[in-house]
């Protein structure tokens, strides 16, 4: 006979933003978060798809729930949708940091304005994001920032470098943030996952074989609830990883990886 385990109800439920809420791992982790009867705040581009999300969390139990519609490439609305975000919240125990695109990696070798773009959403709007909310999160001396990074960032290849290159530096940002910021009392959770079976790899043929996000997002929550600094999802990745980045330049050049 087997039970399904119901996770507890906090009696001081966590109060948690997401950006970029409709995205595969971040929805199957905010199921989780639900669960527990978090209050959470969903910010999206997409107005229909969040709409779905925030109503099928609010069936699984999450105490509060609120949204707003911004496309996270305007910086310039970002202090704005932050500080509205927070007072929603009434305060902010966790971001959790999920969107990104993959882009177009042919298209981004001709053309720089594709490989602009990339760079932009998944490296410059993240450091704006996160420049307001450690500023928020420092003076408090409270709170954790996560932020999925990916494996492409470890080592560019030929295959997506434009990719691996915008998340390599959203790493390297991370790390320094971290560096600065964790003596202050805030923890800051660099994820890296490998190839994960969502929208953004869903054309790629070998996609069946990927990682579970529900698998994923299990890892990703019990590490912010541990207060990890780093993790590599599913853990495999980690020592895939450590061997990809120490094989010689001379030998790794001739790879089609
Ligand atoms: N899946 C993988 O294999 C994998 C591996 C390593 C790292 N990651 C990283 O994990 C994160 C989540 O990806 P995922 O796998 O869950 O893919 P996904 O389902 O495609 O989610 C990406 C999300 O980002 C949103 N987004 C993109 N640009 C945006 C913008 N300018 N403003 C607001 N939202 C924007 C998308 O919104 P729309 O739905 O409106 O397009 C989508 O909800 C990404 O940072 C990705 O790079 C994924």
């Amino acid at each position: 006979m087997s039970t399904t385990a119901v996770p507890p109800r906090t009696s001081n439920p966590r109060k948690i933003l997401v950006l970029g809420a409709t995205s595969g791992i971040a929805e199957a982790t905010c199921r989780i978060w639900a669960a527990e009867g978090a209050h959470l705040f969903l910010v999206a581009r997409n107005a229909e798809k969040l709409a779905a999300v925030a109503s099928d969390l609010r069936t699984r139990g999450a105490a509060f729930v609120d949204t707003a519609v911004a496309d996270l490439d305007d910086t310039d609305s970002h202090h704005a949708l932050l500080t509205h975000a927070v007072n929603s919240l009434a305060g902010m125990d966790v971001a959790y940091l999920a969107h990104g695109i993959l882009g177009d990696q042919p298209a981004a070798e001709q053309d720089f304005n594709t490989a602009a773009q990339i760079l932009h959403t998944n490296l410059t709007a993240p450091v704006s994001l996160l420049t307001w909310l450690s500023n928020y999160c420092v003076p408090r001396h409270t709170g954790t920032l996560a932020i999925l990074s990916s494996v492409a960032g470890d080592r560019g290849r030929k295959s997506n470098y434009v990719y691996g290159s915008s998340k390599a530096g959203l790493s390297a940002f991370v790390s320094g943030l971290r560096n600065r910021i964790d003596r202050e009392g805030v923890t800051v959770l660099t994820i890296k996952p490998g190839p994960t079976r969502t929208a953004m790899t869903a054309a790629n043929p070998k996609s069946a074989k990927y990682a579970d996000p529900d698998k994923v997002a299990k890892s990703i929550a019990a590490a912010i609830a541990a207060e990890k600094d780093q993790i590599y999802v599913p853990f495999i990745w980690q020592p895939i990883m450590f061997i990809i980045r120490n094989i010689p330049e001379r030998i790794f050049k001739k790879l089609n990886l």
